[in-house]
């Protein structure tokens, strides 16, 4: 009986802190939240719940399938990962979590899993579920050209740098093309966050 006691004493302070954490607000949402123990441990979970989910699979990577594939990337990839050689766009550097680079431990992954994360993407992250507006097989065209990451052409790394609309972000009604090349409408110092209680005005 006592111990029973314990137990339910126990459950009932653990539920307080809990409700004090969440309706309290004092759950760390902000994106600049620095690493801390969810952050070590939801990559793990990830991990395995890929290996878990993921279908076993072998996905062609002919050149035709490579080329298919690189048109999606360019438009649905490039932004957040970028590429060998091009950089992600600005607002890729305030995700937390970041988006990997595509070239390097992501290799790692079998097509079955490079697969099942394009078409589910990961909960509660920025990366998007393509699934819900791609078919499979655009999809494996998709895993295809990642597989070739790591070997680009200069011709496709030339195509990839041009299909970012880099630095000229900042001027509204948007001068297109190449004449927005310039530098100079960068904020130096690149502080994320720190929290100014004002909007910002451009
Ligand atoms: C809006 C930003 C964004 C876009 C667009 C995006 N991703 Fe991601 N992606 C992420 C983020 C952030 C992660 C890391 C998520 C995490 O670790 O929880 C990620 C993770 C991944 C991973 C797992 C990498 C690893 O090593 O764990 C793969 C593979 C991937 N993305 C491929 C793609 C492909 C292919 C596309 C285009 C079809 C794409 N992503 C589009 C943000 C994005």
């Amino acid at each position: 009986m006592r111990f029973i006691l314990g137990v339910v004493v126990g459950l009932l302070l653990v539920a307080a802190a809990g409700a004090f954490m969440v309706y309290g607000g004092h759950v760390a949402v902000a994106a600049t939240t620095p690493p801390g123990m969810l952050d070590k441990l939801a990559p793990i979970a990830l991990d395995h719940a890929i290996a878990h989910q993921a279908p076993t699979m072998t996905i062609a990577t002919d050149a035709a399938a490579v080329r298919r594939g690189m048109e999606h990337y360019d438009e649905n990839c490039l932004p957040c990962h970028g590429a060998p050689g091009v950089k992600p766009m600005e607002f890729a550097q305030g995700m937390n979590p970041a988006a990997p680079a595509l070239d390097g431990d992501t290799q790692g992954f079998s097509d079955g899993q490079l697969f099942w994360v394009v078409k589910n993407g990961i909960r509660a992250s920025a990366m998007p579920a393509f699934g819900a507006n791609h078919r499979d097989p655009e999809i494996q065209d998709i895993v295809a050209f990642v597989r070739h990451l790591p070997k680009l052409t200069d011709e496709e790394r030339k195509d990839l740098a041009a299909a970012l609309p880099h630095e000229h972000h900042h001027e509204e009604g948007g001068t297109t093309g190449e004449a927005a090349h310039e530098e100079g409408h960068h904020h130096e110092g690149g502080a994320v966050g720190a929290a100014s209680p004002e909007p910002h005005h451009h």
